[in-house]
């Protein structure tokens, strides 16, 4: 029998990517295998998140909890990794001296020789070459019909709010070809969908023999590997939403009627505060441009509300950037001071009273556009792959629409698992949909 691992990991797709390749890195040289209970775990990690201070203050919650376990069995070994990770670095062992072991995002290819060590151990430089992690992950072992796929990591964007840039250092694209082979390795396992992802991944740019190739290329190239049929990215900077991306939904099907594409704030004072280096209109003109080549598309965001310099008047330009663009299913939150970041020392234009009250508008007609897009869907026929049992009713199965809404559906076939099949959409529920398999 193997060793024993409970992993947890919180934050964005990249963490949860990292997870699945420390996983595969340790099931090969370390024998592990997975647990779903910290209880009985040998090895517990923590893949951690701190875009904001709620998300970085759950891990020393959770970390308080499982040193309760070490105190039962002293050979237990505890490791932090991910974003916390590259923050804190020492600071974790001072906080919670009973961690054996912190390593960053860009280290976790290194976790097996670091779990050998006796003493406490730290790897977490952000100037690790992420080429390196690149290059000791291994070929993908999939995990259902949807997959992720790394291309790129870090971001040098430096927005004046956000700690990524520091966590994970500055932008690196992955190669085309280690990238091609993920995809085509899955796609021979049954994968249908692969979801390119990257802190910043419209910004992938990688150059080779005089060419450069941009993420409309990677988008080409992969859509014509045997078997996929389904490609999304996230998350894109409107910045980098460049001409030949947007232009190639017109020539590849796969990729899916759905962009996150997230705009932060419509005022433009506050975009200029937070360097995000485009305007309201610059946004627009992005929506409009889509659309003009994908009518159906959607388009979901994420936003910051009580940035430092936001007043009330540069709020109400946010909820006309929303009204404009119908945005649908959107992340919305209260800007969170990170250490370290520009937007830290700015002095606050308003009450947390306020900002609440900000969040819980812009909240509510998020809710109300997501809602309309469902009833929209009623009665309509939508292709959907089939991703799983549902989780509810053991005679139903589930499935995902091209934006990504939760389909539950009569078990018909268990055959059609990992298929993607048309479905009609019989009732709009508030968080997924209801239907009736129409086709195979
Ligand atoms: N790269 C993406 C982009 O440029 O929009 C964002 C990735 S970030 C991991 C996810 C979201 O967290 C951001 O879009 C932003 O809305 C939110 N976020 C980042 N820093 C934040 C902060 N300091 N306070 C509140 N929300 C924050
Ligand atoms: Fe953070 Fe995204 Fe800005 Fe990069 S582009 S600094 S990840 S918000
Ligand atoms: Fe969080 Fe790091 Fe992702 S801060 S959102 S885990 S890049």
């Amino acid at each position: 029998m193997g060793t024993k691992l409970y992993i947890k990991t919180y934050g964005c797709q990249m963490n949860e990517y990292d997870t699945q390749k420390t996983v595969e890195i340790l099931k090969k040289e370390k024998n592990i295998e997975l647990t779903q209970s910290p209880d009985d775990a040998e090895i517990i990690l923590l893949n951690t998140c701190s875009i904001r201070e709620k998300a970085e203050e759950k891990v020393y919650s959770e970390l308080g909890r499982i040193n309760k376990l070490k105190e039962m069995n002293p050979n237990l070994k505890i490791g932090v990794g991910g974003c916390v990770a590259s923050q804190e670095g020492e600071n974790i062992f001072k906080r919670a001296p009973y961690v054996d072991l912190i390593f960053g995002p860009q280290t976790l290819h290194k976790v097996p020789e670091l779990l050998d060590q006796e003493d406490k151990i730290k790897a977490v430089d952000v100037s690790f070459p992420i080429e390196e992690k690149f290059d000791s992950l291994l070929l993908p072992e999939a995990s259902g019909p949807s997959s992720f796929v790394s291309i790129m990591e870090g971001c040098s964007k430096f927005c004046t709010f956000c700690v990524v840039p520091y966590t994970r250092g500055e932008e690196v694209s992955r190669k085309p070809r280690q990238i091609f082979d993920e995809v085509a390795r899955l796609a021979e396992q049954g994968v249908k969908e692969i979801v390119f992802v990257g802190q910043n991944v419209n910004s992938y740019k990688y150059s080779e023999s005089g060419r450069i190739l941009g993420l409309a290329d990677l988008i080409q190239i992969s859509a014509e590997i045997n078997g996929i049929e389904r490609i999304r990215y996230t998350t894109s900077h409107p910045l980098d939403m460049t001409n030949d991306l947007v232009e190639i939904y017109k020539y590849v099907p796969q990729l899916v009627d759905h962009l996150h594409l997230p705009v932060q704030s419509g005022s433009d004072k506050v975009l200029l505060d937070m360097k995000r280096n485009y305007s309201f209109d610059d946004y627009l003109s992005i929506i409009h441009r889509l659309k003009q080549i994908r009518p159906s598309i959607k388009i979901s965001s994420d936003f910051i509300v009580g940035f430092p310099t936001e007043t009330k008047e540069d709020f109400e330009m946010t909820m006309s950037l929303v009204n404009e663009v119908k945005f649908d299913a959107s992340f919305s939150f209260i800007f969170s001071a990170r250490p370290g970041t520009p937007a830290a020392k700015l002095a606050d234009r308003s009450t947390l009273d306020e900002k609440k009250e900000r969040l819980y508008e812009l909240q509510s007609r998020l809710n109300d556009f997501q809602a309309a897009y469902s009833k929209e869907l009623e009665g309509t026929i939508q292709r959907c792959l089939v991703t799983d049992l549902s989780k509810k009713n053991s005679r139903e199965m589930q499935a995902r629409t091209e934006c990504n809404r939760v389909v539950n559906f009569h078990f018909q076939n268990p055959n059609i698992l990992g298929k993607l099949v048309d479905i009609k959409i019989d009732e709009a529920l508030s968080n997924s949909l209801k239907g009736t398999l129409f086709t195979q």
